[in-house]
């Protein structure tokens, strides 16, 4: 069989590659410490469940709008609106099937064959494969290790040529956990504006920003001021384009609803492409996420302090190992330690050492490879606390 060139060119991810292996190993019946989920492992709030199977029950398994319920969408643009955003939910949002569908929409709908978009580095491969996919050049842009790839501005507006039509900013960052300042991303935004280069920015983990000084101090903030392009988007209406889920802050990864705040002009534009390959997202699921929406804040709000404790759990078991350098993240749920590698003698390479630390001590992480920084590991701090301690104890204690 002839497949397209655009398949071939894109090759399995190596997180998937872990994640098809511990299935092996889960289905031969081996009990594993999975760090490597990016989910969270609780159930998603009962209220999105009463929520869908009410619909469902109602009859709601028709078609809807393709860019969602309307309730859904009002709902979202108030969810954003203290910011001064001028969302309102008529033709500025539109519900997608998770955010990796807005995200590949909008790579579709804005960039032509030889566009370039530029994406810091490192990052979740999937941004760079969309950019590929829609024909475009995905510009690696590499923060600095030694930072603990802390997100500035000012590279990025470096990299941008007359070609480049997008910059994609994932803040808080998968898999790094850095988190872009407010002063930092005014800059970028205020640039952009002025060059006609959109920031698509995927806040799938806006939920989970925790305070990193002083650390024994740490408080999540339900919706952290200053870290999303909704504080930016009533001055700059044309260049923010806000992307999200309610995968990671709900736990509900596999309802697959995601969302796009943004300008019109785009929207329509992926409500458009929406219209040609998935149509709208399932109707009972966009119930459940609306109730998830009105009802769960308090649920949210639980769900980011648990990931806190666990971040605090990684950070003392983790922190002054002697074969690591460990940052504590300040988003998201991953920590990304970086392995010394030469004083390390578990492995030659992170690949190496992830495969190990499968076969040999059950424990699930996933190589920084998969996300362009090779000598780190990711861990998912997201699940229970204690198969995440048993884990972090056997990893600490292979190294
Ligand atoms: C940075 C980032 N964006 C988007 C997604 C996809 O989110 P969804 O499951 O809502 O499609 C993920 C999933 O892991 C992610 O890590």
């Amino acid at each position: 069989m002839r497949l397209s060139q655009r398949v071939l060119r894109e090759s399995e991810s190596a997180t998937m590659a872990v994640a098809r292996r511990a299935g092996q190993l889960r289905a031969q019946g081996v009990k594993l410490f999975d760090l490597g989920a990016g989910e969270p492992s609780m159930p998603s709030p009962q209220s999105a469940v009463e929520g869908a199977v009410a619909a469902l029950r109602a009859g709601h398994t028709r078609y809807t709008a393709v860019d969602g319920l309307a309730d859904l969408r009002t709902s979202l643009a108030a969810a954003y609106s203290g910011t001064g955003a001028p969302w309102t939910g008529e033709g500025d949002v539109t519900v997608t099937v998770g955010a990796k569908s807005a995200l590949v929409q909008a790579a579709l709908a804005l960039v032509d064959p030889g566009s370039e978009v530029v994406i810091p580095s490192p990052c979740w491969m999937t941004l760079q494969a969309q950019v590929r996919l829609a024909g475009g050049d995905p510009v690696a842009v590499p923060m600095s290790a030694a930072g603990g790839f802390e997100l500035y501005a000012a590279p990025l507006l470096d990299a941008i040529t007359d070609r480049t039509r997008a910059v994609v900013l994932n803040s808080p960052c998968n898999p790094t956990g850095a988190v872009m300042s407010q002063d930092e991303l005014r800059l970028l935004v205020a640039e952009c504006a002025d060059r006609d280069v959109v920031v698509v920015s995927d806040e799938t983990y806006g939920a989970f920003v925790y305070n990193s000084s002083p650390r024994t101090d740490d408080r999540p903030v339900a919706k952290p001021a200053g870290t999303s392009v909704a504080d930016l988007a009533g001055e700059f209406p044309d260049t923010v384009l806000l992307v999200s889920a309610f995968s990671k802050a709900y736990a509900m990864t596999g309802w697959r609803v995601g969302y796009a705040l943004g300008p019109q002009q785009l929207i329509c534009a992926m409500r458009s492409l929406q219209t040609h390959t998935t149509s709208n997202a399932t109707s009972f699921a966009m119930h459940g996420a609306l109730a998830a929406l009105k009802q769960e804040a308090a649920y949210r709000a639980d769900h980011v302090r648990h990931c806190a404790a666990n971040r605090e759990l990684v950070g003392a078991i983790l922190g002054d190992h002697p074969r690591l350098r460990y940052v504590p993240p300040r988003g998201a749920f991953y920590a990304f330690p970086r392995v010394h590698l030469n004083a390390c003698a578990y492995g030659n390479s992170t690949v190496e050492i992830a495969a190990k630390l499968l076969d040999e001590r059950q424990v699930v992480v996933v190589p920084g490879e998969a996300f362009g920084a090779p000598s780190h590991l990711r861990i998912s701090f997201a699940g229970d606390s204690d198969e995440l301690r048993q884990g972090l104890e056997r990893f600490a204690a292979a190294l």
